[in-house]
């Protein structure tokens, strides 16, 4: 058996090199942090959870034409993808008040933006992902300012689709975080959407109970963060099939 070559290890995911050149493999792990990994844990079952619904918001995200980085899924914790480079930054769509804005900006958790808020964070876990302007992305040549309007574009296409998903099986989509890849054509240069799309990167709020369905569970230690995941993916119908229950040998008289 060869051994696969490992590119990169994250919180919650490995990449490792995939079977042809300009491909990776994505395997979702269990692990699960927050507060930039100064609070750990194996949470049994949920890069599984992660994998699918990822396949599913990326697939989607396909089908009505907004580029992703998304092939295929390959098993229960990978999924090959295309290989691109990462731009370093957290691209973040709030729609109602939850987390840091709060604390950033004195608002109520809950409250409504009068508009969708499109924020960035720089990448780099040794700073705690700061905060970051147009001008820093622009001054340090993180991303051109088209990058950026393109950018956006994505981003609010990505909330209008995840939003109205969300929407049809009675969730809130209060915020989420995406990653932007650029791929090369030739001379040219494609923006994706990469990385994952799940609850782990998502605040999803029951629109009924308000019950919380992401990982703020597990950031303020709300409840099993497997049964808030599972629920999400049973009611997107993306649970992994039951294979057909083999019946117990019967005895013929
Ligand atoms: P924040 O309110 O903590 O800034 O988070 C905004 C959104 O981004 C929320 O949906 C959670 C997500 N997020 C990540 O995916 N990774 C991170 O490292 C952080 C801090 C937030």
């Amino acid at each position: 058996m060869t051994r696969r070559k490992k590119i990169y290890e994250g919180k919650a995911k490995t990449l490792f090199e995939g079977p042809e050149p300009g491909t990776i493999v994505q395997y979702f792990k269990d692990d699960a942090t927050a507060f930039n990994a100064e609070k750990k844990d194996v949470i049994e079952g949920k890069g599984v959870l992660n994998n699918m619904l990822s396949e599913y918001f990326m697939t989607g995200l396909g089908s009505v034409g907004v580029p992703t980085h998304f092939i295929k899924r390959l098993n229960m914790r990978e999924q090959l993808v295309r290989s691109c480079e990462i731009i370093p930054l957290e691209v973040i769509v709030r729609n109602y008040a939850a987390g840091s804005i709060c604390t950033r900006l004195g608002i109520e958790e809950g409250t409504a933006m009068p508009r969708p808020i499109v924020e960035y964070c720089y990448k780099d876990d040794s700073l705690g992902d700061p905060l970051v302007t147009e001008e820093h992305i622009a001054a340090f040549g993180w991303a051109s300012q088209q990058d950026m309007d393109d950018i956006i574009a994505l981003a609010l296409r990505v909330n209008d689709f995840l939003s109205g998903v969300m929407f049809g099986v009675g969730i809130k989509l209060v915020d989420f975080k995406i990653e932007i890849g650029r791929v090369f054509d030739g001379d040219f240069q494609r923006l994706v959407v990469a990385d994952e799309i799940s609850p782990d990167s998502c605040r999803l709020w029951d629109i009924e109970t308000g019950q919380k369905l992401d990982k703020d569970v597990f950031r303020r230690d709300l409840g099993s963060l497997t049964d808030a995941y599972t629920e999400v993916a049973k009611r997107l119908g993306v649970m992994p099939k039951q294979s057909t229950p083999v019946s117990k040998p019967t005895l013929i008289n």
